[in-house]
């Protein structure tokens, strides 16, 4: 009779410690789901934020090129000098839309071919301006800008151009960054030396089409190569090879 009652004692306390296990059992899971919720809801604020960010950055149309400043090219190299003292006067997007296209625009559609060569036509080289209102992404195609951050970073990119004035005073920096992984595809190891000898060509367009324009600019080689990425939002497989200060000549 004893042994019975032990034994009805003994399943009474296993249905109940069954039923706890059971009820913390779920009581965790629903904990994790919760938890898993909240990061999921957090990566997708995250990546709510990088897209509303993507789609707020305007696609800007520059204004058309035109090609009659009939300014001689051989004028412009015998002018060209390095200038790093400039006024605070604006330069208009009539002016930016040539120097950008100088740098890096399209002038043949079918091909796709551009103002400055490039090792086996595939363009490794990108061109940002940094402006007060923000910083832009050159778009060969079409001609445009696609505004990549809304904020005046110009101050940031002095920082990492070591403190040099051009930069700051400057109503207009250009930044040319490679990707040299574009022109490895075809051309393995001695991309970094056709990509680098590119953003030459596209330099010395712009200080040649600047010169035309009546105004000046520098180059400069001498910035930090990260923070220049951290500041434009790349990655490190950009690397920045020019910052080009632009304006009118003190
Ligand atoms: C690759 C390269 C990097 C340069 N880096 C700087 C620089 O960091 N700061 C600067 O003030 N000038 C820089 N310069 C400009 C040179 O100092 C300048 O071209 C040189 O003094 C000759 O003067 P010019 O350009 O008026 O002919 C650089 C030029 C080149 C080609």
């Amino acid at each position: 009779m004893k042994s019975k009652k032990i034994n009805i004692l003994f399943k009474y306390l296993t249905a109940i410690a069954i039923l706890f296990f059971t009820i913390s059992a779920s009581f965790n899971v629903s904990c994790q789901v919760n938890n898993s919720i909240t990061t999921q809801e957090k990566s997708n604020t995250a990546i709510n934020r990088l897209e509303s960010q993507n789609n707020t950055a305007e696609i800007i149309d520059l204004p058309e090129i035109s090609t009659d400043n009939h300014y001689p090219l051989d004028e412009a190299l015998m002018s060209r000098r390095s200038i790093r003292d400039f006024t605070g006067r604006k330069i208009d997007m009539e002016k930016i839309s040539m120097i950008l296209w100088a740098a890096q625009g399209i002038t043949k559609n079918d091909t796709g071919y551009r103002t400055a060569p490039s090792a086996g036509a595939l363009y490794p080289i990108d061109v940002y301006i940094f402006k007060s209102d923000g910083i832009y992404k050159y778009i060969p195609q079409g001609h445009k800008l696609h505004k990549v951050s809304d904020k005046d970073k110009r101050l940031k990119l002095y920082e990492a151009c070591l403190l040099q004035e051009p930069v700051k005073e400057a109503p207009l920096n250009i930044v040319i960054i490679a990707e040299y992984g574009r022109t490895e595809k075809k051309y393995g190891s001695r991309a970094i030396r056709y990509a680098n000898m590119e953003a030459g060509h596209v330099c010395q367009n712009i200080l040649l089409e600047v010169t035309s324009l009546h105004l000046g600019a520098v180059p400069i080689g001498a910035f930090r190569d990260e923070m220049v990425i951290e500041i434009i939002g790349l990655t490190d497989a950009h690397t920045p090879l020019y910052v080009i200060p632009v304006g009118y000549a003190e």
